[in-house]
This record gives C-alpha cells, sequence and structure tokens, in this order.
C-alpha cells in the first residue's frame, strides 16, 4: 500500500512540474541515451553544477571513474556494465536523501567533438515524515466519518 501510495504521490506531482519528486529511502534511474557506440573513447559525466566537485559519476571505456566524485555519492550510484556498447547511460541512484534534490546533468565528452549535454533531470525528494503526515491525516478523516455514519445509523434504528 506505502509503494502505490508512492507512485501514486509521484505521477501526480510530475504531471504538474517536469520534475521527478521522490522519497528519502528509495532508489532512481535517471534516465538518459546517446549512441555511444559510435564515438571514439567516450567519456560520460554526470553532474551537478551546485556541487563541487561536480562529479556524480563517471564512466570511460576501462570502466568507472569514481576519483573526482563527489563524497555525497559514495558508493550510491551505478550505470549498467555495458552502457557505453549500448548507448543506454542511466545512473542508478540509490538510498536517496533530502539533498540529492537538484538538477543532474548527462554529458558525453568525446576527443573530437569536447563535451556535449544530452539531458538533464530534476530530483527532488522529499522527507518521508510529510508523507507519513498526510496518511494520518487522512487517515483521521476516515475514522471520523466512520464514527458520523455509524451514529447515523444508530438513530435510525432508534427512531422507527
Ligand atoms: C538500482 O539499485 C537498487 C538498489 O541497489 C536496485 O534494487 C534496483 O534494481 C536498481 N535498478 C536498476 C534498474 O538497476
Amino acid at each position: 500500500i506505502m509503494r502505490w501510495t508512492l507512485s501514486v504521490c509521484v505521477l501526480t506531482v510530475s504531471q504538474h512540474a517536469s520534475a521527478v519528486v521522490l522519497y528519502e529511502g528509495d532508489h532512481f534511474l535517471l534516465p538518459c541515451e546517446f549512441p555511444t557506440f559510435d564515438v571514439d573513447d567516450p567519456t560520460v559525466v554526470w553532474s551537478r553544477y551546485d556541487l563541487s566537485p561536480s562529479t556524480v559519476h563517471q564512466r570511460q571505456q576501462e570502466g568507472d571513474d569514481l576519483k573526482n566524485q563527489n563524497q555525497l555519492y559514495r558508493d550510491r550510484t551505478s550505470m549498467r556494465t555495458d552502457a557505453l556498447e549500448t548507448g543506454d547511460l542511466s545512473l542508478n541512484l540509490t538510498k536517496l536523501t533530502l539533498s540529492d534534490s537538484g538538477t543532474y546533468t548527462c554529458s558525453v565528452r568525446s576527443a573530437i567533438w569536447g563535451e556535449r549535454r544530452v539531458t538533464e533531470v530534476q530530483l527532488q525528494v522529499k522527507a518521508l515524515l510529510v508523507l507519513l503526515v498526510l496518511l494520518l491525516v487522512t487517515g483521521g478523516l476516515l475514522v471520523h466519518f466512520r464514527q458520523y455514519f455509524m451514529s447515523g445509523t444508530s438513530l435510525l434504528l432508534h427512531y422507527p
């Protein structure tokens, strides 16, 4: 039920703003595609330019290159092992925290044409507490109305 509620929230909110809204602790696949199989010696960089260092994840032909990775993202990012061969450069970000909210840019670098920005994804991570409060309020309303209905029924039973 919790999962279902989360997805509904995500769907409704993302229709209004073009940002993705998620909750703490969740994981999310940031989408990005580019025909890197046509590029000679490509480098894929996922960045958040509001951070320093701005690198969230970096992949080269030899594999992940995480020496410049921002430590906020340590052990929380992964890409498909065959990303550069398939062009699916999506980034799996796990254990989301509130400070993961921001704009993520997927870029591809090549020795020939330099750097090209491919996609931007806006992520908004909300506290689970907000969701729990919402659920409690909804639950409270239900209980309230149920009592209202029940007292209505008992009146009917007393009067005939
Ligand atoms: C992303 O990582 C999470 C947690 O490790 C995992 O459960 C999920 O399957 C991964 N998603 C993809 C598309 O790899």
